[in-house]
This record gives C-alpha cells, sequence and structure tokens, in this order.
C-alpha cells in the first residue's frame, strides 16, 4: 500500500527537500538527460513559486515503507479549462515498473474528481520512452506533441537580436503591471494565443481579460516571480502583439519565455522577431547573471520555432502530451 500524502511547501523541512529533490534528479537524469540537471534551488523554486498561468497547484508525495517513492504535481487551470487536470507523476528510477505509477495515479482520480476535473492530461512525456507506454496501458491518448528550446547565453551572438521595429509599429514595455490605458487592449491582443497549435490538447486557451491579466500580475507579485512583457503598438494606437518573459525566485540562472502572440492582420511583418530581440536586450541587460533562457513550444508551431532558431535558441527536447476522461 502507498502512503500517498499533500506536501506541505510551508511546512517541509530541509529533510523533506533534500528527499524530493533527490527524486526528481534521479527521474530527470534518467527521462531527460538532453536537459540541464535538476537543481535543488529549482526543486523548491517550481513549487514555491509555481507557474501563475497553469492555475492553482497542488504536489502529492507518496511514501512506501517510509521512503519517498513517487510524486505528482497537479495543477488545475481556471478562465475556461476548469475541466482539466495536468498531471506530473513521477517514480523514482530505483522503484519504476512494480505498480506505483499506477497506484498514485488512482489515488489522485478521485481527489480530481472532486474538484470537478473530468480529463487528465500529461506533458512532456519522453517519445517512445516509459512515460507514453504507461500511459496508453491506462488508456490515455496521445493529442499533441511539444518542444523545449534553451538558448544559451554565454555561446549566443547578440547580433541576432537587433531585429528592426517594423515600420508604423512601436514597442512599449513594462515589469510587473501594464499601464492601465493598456489593459484592456493588451488582455485583448492576448487572446491571439489561441491560433498556436495545441493539437487535441484538452486545453483550450484561457479567456483573457483585464480582470485576468491584473490577476495574473498579482499573483506574480506574491510570488517574487518578474514578469515582464513588451507590446508591438500598432497606426491606430490597437496593440498588435506582444511577449511575455519572467524570472522566478531562487534561479537567477534561468529566464523563462512566456506567450508571443501577433493579431492575424499584423503577421509577416517581423513583429515576432522585433518583440522577442527587444525582450531579450532589455532582460538580459538587467540580469547579468542570467545564463539560460528557456521556452515550449508546438511541435507544429513552424513559424514560432524558426522564430526562436533566428534568436539562438536549440531545440532541446520532444515531448509528448496525452489525456484521457476521467
Ligand atoms: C511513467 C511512470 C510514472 C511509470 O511508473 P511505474 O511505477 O514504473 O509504472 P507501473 O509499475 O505502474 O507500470 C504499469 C504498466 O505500465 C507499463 N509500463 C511502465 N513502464 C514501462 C516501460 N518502461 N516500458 C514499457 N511499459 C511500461 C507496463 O505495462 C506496466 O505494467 P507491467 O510492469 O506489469 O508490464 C515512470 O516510468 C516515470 O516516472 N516516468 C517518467 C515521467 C513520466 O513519463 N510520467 C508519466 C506522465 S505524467
Amino acid at each position: 500500500m502507498l502512503d500517498v500524502r499533500l506536501f506541505d511547501i510551508d511546512r517541509a523541512s530541509d529533510t523533506d527537500w533534500d528527499e524530493l529533490h533527490e527524486l526528481q534528479f534521479s527521474a530527470y537524469q534518467a527521462d531527460s538527460p538532453e536537459r540541464p540537471a535538476f537543481t535543488r534551488q529549482e526543486t523548491i523554486s517550481t513549487l514555491r513559486a509555481p507557474q501563475v498561468q497553469a492555475g492553482e497547484q497542488l504536489v502529492w508525495t507518496a511514501h512506501r515503507d517510509g521512503r519517498l517513492v513517487a510524486r505528482a504535481i497537479v495543477n488545475l487551470p481556471g478562465d475556461g479549462n476548469e475541466r482539466v487536470a495536468a498531471v506530473r507523476i513521477h517514480v523514482h528510477p530505483r522503484v519504476r515498473r512494480q505498480g506505483i505509477g499506477t497506484e498514485l495515479l488512482h489515488a489522485l482520480e478521485p481527489k480530481l474528481r472532486e474538484r470537478g476535473r473530468t480529463l487528465v492530461e500529461g506533458w512532456n512525456l519522453t517519445l517512445g520512452g516509459p512515460g507514453e507506454s504507461w500511459a496508453l496501458g491506462l488508456g490515455f491518448r496521445i493529442v499533441h506533441t511539444a518542444i523545449l528550446q534553451i538558448m544559451r547565453l554565454d555561446e549566443v551572438d547578440r547580433r541576432r537580436w537587433d531585429a528592426p521595429v517594423p515600420g508604423g509599429y512601436r514597442l512599449v514595455r513594462w515589469i510587473g503591471a501594464a499601464p492601465d490605458d493598456l489593459v484592456e487592449e493588451y488582455a485583448k491582443a492576448r487572446g491571439a494565443i489561441a491560433d498556436a497549435p495545441l493539437g487535441e490538447s484538452g486545453l483550450a486557451e484561457p479567456q483573457w481579460s483585464a480582470d485576468r491579466v491584473r490577476r495574473i500580475e498579482a499573483a506574480c507579485r506574491e510570488r517574487d516571480i518578474e514578469h515582464r512583457a513588451v507590446v508591438a503598438v500598432g497606426p491606430g494606437g490597437a496593440v498588435a502583439g506582444l511577449t511575455v518573459m519572467e524570472a522566478r525566485p531562487l534561479m537567477p540562472e534561468r529566464l523563462q519565455q512566456g506567450d508571443t502572440a501577433v493579431l492575424a492582420g499584423h503577421r509577416g511583418h517581423g513583429l515576432g522577431l522585433a518583440m522577442k530581440s527587444e525582450m531579450l536586450r532589455w532582460f538580459t541587460a538587467d540580469r547579468p547573471g542570467a545564463e539560460q533562457v528557456w521556452t515550449a513550444t508546438g511541435a507544429g508551431n513552424t513559424h514560432m520555432i524558426e522564430v526562436n532558431h533566428r534568436l539562438g535558441f536549440a531545440t532541446v527536447r520532444t515531448g509528448s502530451v496525452v489525456n484521457r476522461e476521467l
């Protein structure tokens, strides 16, 4: 029998963090060796300051004979995605193929149903790896493929970020909070990310509103996540596109690229490249300790992938997305 408990982030002792970190480090080493090794700071940062857009985050640990053998991170997104639970289960490589992953998933199912979730979705499974075999055996379907790209700031030629701003547009940028006179327009423009391919993922692009923008900004402040935006303002004063990037607490070495979107009527002029270039110049100038920029996108999103390659990102990993009705 597994002992499955909620991990109490506020009360966790050094030993709890050590144990959790050792599990994550070992699992990622086994499953994603191409990715930079998991650090203890990353373990703490991603739990204490979870990605705001993914919604409420809960962490369960599974113990056998007093030892930690698996953990599940569950995100419960809102704003139109109340049906979905995004689940990340990792079993310690030492104890795989003993039924632990399956038992942990089954232990979570009633808890997710209690919260009104009817679809379980898993991201970033190694192609052809144990996660896929496990999930397919449990009735999941492969619904999408996503890639992870990383830019190494010590290696990149920063002249790649010299992209000019196309005529008729100007860039506006901010840290933490959109200016009041742009927030409505900005929220509307954020909805353009809905055109990014998500395959048959159960996650729909959330319904954007000025209220959602303000809630996300406030949650970032609470979690000490530095959130920056660069937007392109078009001829009539309307927001034509945007890009966002974040720096998380405890992880000064990494910048995380968030959404980038250009509204349909403004595509093909180089706005994506210009906004992302501006963001990279600005954020890295203020953060000399940053070593890498990370970004994730759909494997079929060829335009975004191409823009990222031009900026100096390299594709590091491809992972699948699976889901199943509860
Ligand atoms: C996927 C994972 C959670 C499975 O955990 P586990 O405790 O080893 O899995 P179980 O023992 O419950 O496996 C149940 C069945 O899944 C299938 N399966 C699991 N691992 C497999 C593998 N490496 N190759 C082929 N089939 C596999 C088998 O059918 C297995 O039954 P069997 O051992 O009787 O043949 C674990 O490998 C892991 O942590 N992987 C990395 C993260 C990940 O991909 N998570 C899943 C997405 S959230």
